[in-house]
């Protein structure tokens, strides 16, 4: 369709090539560079996938510029208005939101499987009492291959399913046991009369000793939260997952693989690292100095919560959010001074010319770790609860990946720096 030119740097020659193009049902095409090496002797160059789609694939829909977000063609602002998160979870593993007979079945099978294995109280009560708990969800969440190795067979429709729910099912129960073994509480079994959100605030809170006080808020925001973290097409964490699972791995090693992405502050872990970021700000009075911080490159300070690489006029996510935000902490009556820098922060940041020229705007994170600790989730557990939402769109891209008959394995290819042939010299001479 295009034909592309560029000059090789060592004999400057121009190179026509004729590229297909892969077209989607919406947004802009792709150029097919697969058989670009054998036909030019030339790679493509394109760290970090700037302009690099990587597979195809039907699940969701992001429109950068527009700030529009989908999850199966239904934008996010109907879903979050009128939807729950195990609904959008059915929705992202099939495609199509569930009659009621559909989402009854889903919601009982998640239900009945959200108890973890005995042993895996053994298997985390091996890690150190301050071990963080994404380390501890990793390393569980890989293990639970060795729980159900019976039932990983990636060629088998019934065993990804299995997985897909065992994996939505267990990853809240797993959470809370990480969570309360971190400060020494008795773990907590799942109590299968509540919803999926209020049943992981129990197990994360509740006391032998008393019964819990929750707001119903509390259940309402994590649920929007969920939601809105459900899935986010091919970031860092579900590109992470589909690499791993190109080569044939099991969707728990897979999944495990995308926590372990998710927990960078660049990714997931930038929820944890704003409310760090505040607690250093510490004082209203402190922002205006933040702000110049994050502007001078050489400070190695960035504003976290703010910028992403595809939303570049608003993420809205952010914007739903950030009702929900003022709700929560109004509901709860939470008045916290580090809320009040995040405030002060976002109204700086958003009137500044460096963050307005550059497109930063507060991202989903900003507002979610303010709304984690209004519902007093430790901050150590912030990326924890982002990987739970994120499970659903992670084995939904998994399965995609493993029905998808044409898929390869990942690998990239490079631009070679280092030394050029030389011989090996003995270390006497050296
Ligand atoms: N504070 C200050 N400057 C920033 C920030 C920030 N948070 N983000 C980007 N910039 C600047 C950056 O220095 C660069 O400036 P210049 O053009 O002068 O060199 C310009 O904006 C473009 O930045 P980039 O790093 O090229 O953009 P990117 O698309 O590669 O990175 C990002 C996106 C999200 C990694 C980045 O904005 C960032 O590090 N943000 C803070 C961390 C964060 O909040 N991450 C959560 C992302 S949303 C949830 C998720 O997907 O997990």
């Amino acid at each position: 369709m295009t034909d592309a030119n560029y000059k090789l740097t060592d004999e400057a020659r121009r190179i026509s090539v004729d590229l297909p193009a892969v077209r989607g049902t919406v947004g802009p095409a792709a150029l097919d560079i697969g058989k670009l090496y054998r036909e030019t002797g030339c790679f493509t160059f394109d760290p970090g996938f700037m302009s690099t789609a990587s597979c195809r694939s039907a699940i969701t829909y992001i429109d950068g510029d527009a700030g529009v977000l989908m999850y199966r063609g239904y934008p996010i602002e109907q879903l979050s208005a009128n939807s729950n998160f195990l609904e959008v979870a059915y929705l992202l593993l099939n495609g199509e939101l569930p009659t009621a007979a559909e989402f009854s079945e889903f919601e009982h099978e998640v239900t009945h499987h959200t108890m973890m294995h005995e042993s895996m109280r053994f298997f985390l009560r091996g890690f150190h009492h301050d071990a963080h708990p994404m380390a501890m969800l990793c390393a569980a969440i890989a293990s639970l291959s060795a729980f159900y190795h019976d039932k990983i067979d990636i060629n088998d429709p019934a065993h990804r399913k299995l997985a897909a729910i065992r994996l939505i099912a267990k990853m809240p129960t797993i959470a809370a046991a990480c969570y309360r073994y971190s400060i020494g509480w008795p773990m907590r079994y799942p109590r299968n009369n509540l919803d999926y959100c209020t049943r992981f605030l129990h197990m994360m809170f509740e006391v032998p000793s008393e019964p819990l006080d929750l707001s119903p808020v509390a259940s309402k925001a994590l649920d929007l939260l969920f939601i809105l973290h459900a899935d986010h097409e091919q970031n860092a964490s579900t590109s992470t997952v589909r690499l791993v699972g190109s080569t044939g791995a099991n969707p728990y090693a897979s999944v495990a693989a995308g926590i372990a992405a998710l927990w960078g502050p660049a990714h997931g872990g930038a929820n944890e690292a704003v409310l760090k970021m505040l607690a250093e700000i510490g004082d209203v009075k402190s922002v205006g100095k933040a702000v110049e911080r994050a502007k001078d490159k050489n400070s190695g300070f960035r504003l976290m919560g703010f910028g992403h690489r595809v939303y570049k006029n608003f993420d809205p996510r952010a914007k739903i959010i950030r009702t929900m935000c003022y709700r929560v902490l109004d509901e709860l009556g939470v008045s916290d001074p580090l809320l009040d820098v995040a405030m002060k922060l976002e109204e700086a940041a958003l009137k500044d010319d460096y963050f307005i020229e550059r497109k930063l705007y507060p991202n989903v994170d900003f507002y979610s770790g303010i709304i984690y600790k209004a519902l007093k989730i430790p901050t150590e557990m912030f990326t924890v609860m982002f990987a739970i939402a994120r499970t659903a769109g992670w084995i939904s891209h998994w399965i995609e990946q493993q029905e998808t008959p044409d898929t390869k394995i990942g690998r990239p290819r490079q631009v070679y720096t280092g030394a050029i042939e030389r011989d090996y010299r003995p270390i006497e001479v050296r």
